[in-house]
């Protein structure tokens, strides 16, 4: 897989520490202990590419992965944990609106909700942010192995009920970055903004 290919290349402090704005770049955007570190690892096939925590909040870095000189994958920190600082929450939410309304190389965004409570106010604000910026949003149900097939089908239902109010360009899928499930879909959503 093209994905496999990822390699660290920096963690910025913030937006303005990024790289070139030139080439392709996903972003995986969640709330903290949503998983995104965990789709990162499972999708580039490297058991700790990202690190991935039981604290939430571990990623508090920008992490910026390249697939080759073009393609970058990024994991953003997550958003909506209790125990950080208002000051530090308000500076982070206000770089990430940034990021989303002026990072030209930024094709898509991953928002990760964990399948038992998606939706949550702040992934709502994200993804109506990224749908006033123009950007395809894939919305991936993480973590989607805890729950028995049939809650499972409900919860997709529902989110994908729920994700046409965003009236954009807003996919829904299930994943599991524990079995596997979903990584075709992600990887097919993937390819199509990556150009490959
Ligand atoms: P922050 O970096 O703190 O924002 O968290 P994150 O969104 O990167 O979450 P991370 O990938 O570190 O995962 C958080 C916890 O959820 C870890 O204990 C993971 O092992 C667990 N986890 C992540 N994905 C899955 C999954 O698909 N299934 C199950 N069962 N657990 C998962
Ligand atoms: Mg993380």
């Amino acid at each position: 897989s093209h994905y496999s290919q990822a390699k660290f290349n920096l963690s910025a402090p913030d937006i303005s520490h990024l790289g070139a704005d030139k080439g392709i770049e996903v972003a995986f955007a969640g709330r903290s202990n949503a998983g995104k570190s965990s789709a990162l690892n499972r999708l580039t096939r490297q058991k700790s590419l990202a690190r991935t925590s039981k604290t939430p909040g571990r990623t508090q870095l920008i992490n910026v992965f390249d697939l080759d000189e073009e393609r970058r994958l990024v994991d953003l920190p997550g958003y909506g944990y209790a125990k950080v600082p208002m000051a530090i929450k308000l500076k982070w939410q206000k770089s990430l609106g940034e990021y989303l309304q002026k990072r030209e190389s930024l094709q898509g965004l991953v928002v990760l909700m964990d399948i038992r409570h998606p939706f949550k106010d702040l992934d709502q604000e994200l993804i109506q942010w990224a749908v006033a910026a123009d950007l395809p949003v894939l919305g991936l149900l993480t973590k989607a192995d805890k729950l028995k097939s049939g809650k499972r089908k409900a919860q997709l239902l529902m989110a994908r009920e729920a994700s046409l109010a965003f009236c954009g360009d807003v996919t829904i899928h299930l994943f599991s970055s524990l079995n596997g499930l979903g990584l075709d879909n992600c990887e097919r959503v993937l390819d199509k903004w990556f150009g490959y």
